[in-house]
């Protein structure tokens, strides 16, 4: 019954926590971290066991319904996510309004966001059929819509989705393929994406994930709060590092800088210089997605032909910095996406579509958090307090 917000109330006082480094906003049932062990766990399941026996799909199912699936709970859930995979035909004519050189992170927020407009019989956030419309429209369409941003921005047609394939099959069809030819689905290409996927489902309360709460707090409809997910996802300290890291291996590689000099720029904090890739709030001994990216990362690229020497780059650079003082005291290690973009590249995807990869594997975590908060009879708006450091009151002047 000791009810802590009451008495900080009470006594005026009020926690000063930028970042939130030691803040929890929520309690949450659905992913486990433990950083210093390096330690994640899905509803209880290793990251490791899900990535070694799972798929994506299952693994949004167990994120958002709590357990994993029967065959005939998965037929179903499948089922239900192809028949939705259509968007609305005057949706489609959203694409044309933005300019052909238009990131696509903000034109997959901007049509996101647009199902709002579209979709007007599933906005209710407390109407659990409509909660469930909603989750499979978005889990349908924005594969779907991420396509459609890489093809507008290649000036290539859209494809209209093969219900025949699955949700990762579907997606690299509309992003691959052409309608004059057959599209031949690479078998190693589906397993690795499928993998990227499931290792970046959900992360519990990161930037993205704790907008989606913020926004959804409000009790703003699903389509909303994630549209405001992928805008956070989007920055180059969270989701948008993957396609930063290519661009930083691609700059050593032009230069012909060696790895230690470029090391020593980021130690001494040269303006703009940072390790892409490495560090994280919460893992301070190892990222287990890292492990196993890295561990995978030369068995995909020996398939699909990556390029070795960006490849090479990034391994000296994680063995420089894994030796040396600067980043062992600061607890700094290979994150999710040190060797991500690489694998992205090396399967076609161009650097501007690996951030919205990113996007469609935390799909499913943010809405298994909306609809867990939108449920938790704890939830209140979200409205964090501040400290005033601006002027004391002031006369206006008479002019
Ligand atoms: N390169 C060089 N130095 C770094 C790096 C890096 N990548 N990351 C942290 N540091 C240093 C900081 O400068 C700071 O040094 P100081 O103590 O001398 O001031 C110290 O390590 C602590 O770093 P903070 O920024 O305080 O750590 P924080 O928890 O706030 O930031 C973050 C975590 C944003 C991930 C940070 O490590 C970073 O910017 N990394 C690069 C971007 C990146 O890879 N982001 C992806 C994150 S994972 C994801 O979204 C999937």
């Amino acid at each position: 019954g000791f009810d802590v917000s009451k008495l900080l109330t009470a006594t005026g006082a009020v926690t000063y926590d930028p970042g939130f480094m030691n803040t929890a906003a929520t309690t949450s049932a659905i992913t486990y971290i433990d950083g210093d062990k390096g330690i994640l766990r899905y509803r209880g399941y290793p990251i490791e066991e899900l990535a070694a026996h799972s798929n994506f799909l299952e693994v949004s199912y167990l994120l958002i319904y709590g357990n994993l699936p029967t065959p005939a709970e998965y037929a179903t859930f499948d089922q239900r996510i192809r028949r939705h995979t259509l968007l609305h035909e005057d949706l489609k004519g959203f694409f044309g309004g933005f300019p052909r050189d238009a990131h696509p992170m903000p034109v997959l927020s901007s049509a996101v966001s647009a199902l709002s407009t579209f979709y007007q019989d599933s906005l209710d956030p407390f109407d659990d059929e409509q909660v469930e419309l909603s989750t499979y429209r978005l889990l349908a369409k924005m594969p779907v819509i991420a396509a459609y941003a890489l093809k507008k921005s290649l000036g290539q047609p859209m494809l209209y989705p093969d219900n025949s394939m699955n949700m990762v099959e579907n997606f690299l069809r509309l992003s691959f393929g052409l309608p004059a030819e057959p599209f031949h689905m690479d078998p190693t290409v589906v397993k690795a994406l499928d993998l990227l996927l499931i290792l970046h489902a959900d992360h519990e309360q990161n930037c993205s994930t704790s907008t989606v709460r913020l926004v959804g707090s409000s009790n703003a409809n699903m389509f909303a709060s994630v549209s405001a997910g992928i805008n956070a996802l989007f920055g180059p300290l969270h989701g948008g590092a993957n396609e930063a890291v290519l661009n930083m291996l691609r700059q050593i590689q032009a230069s012909g800088e060696p790895v230690e000099k470029f090391v020593e720029r980021v130690k001494n904090k040269e303006a703009g210089v940072k390790l892409m890739g490495f560090g994280h709030r919460v893992y301070k001994n190892y990222d287990p997605r890292a492990k196993i990216v890295k561990e995978t990362a030369h068995e995909i690229l020996a398939k699909l032909g990556g390029n070795d020497e960006l490849l090479d780059i990034a391994m000296r650079l994680e063995e420089v910095a894994l030796t040396d003082e600067y980043f062992i005291s600061r607890k700094l290690y290979p994150n999710v996406d040190f060797y991500t973009g690489l694998i992205y590249k090396a399967m076609g995807f161009p650097e501007k579509m690996f951030t919205v990869l990113f996007a469609i594997g935390r799909l499913p975590g943010w809405i298994a958090q909306w609809r867990e908060m939108m449920k938790d009879p704890q939830t209140k708006i979200g409205r964090p307090r501040q400290l005033y450091t601006g002027e004391a009151e002031r006369m206006y002047p008479s002019r």
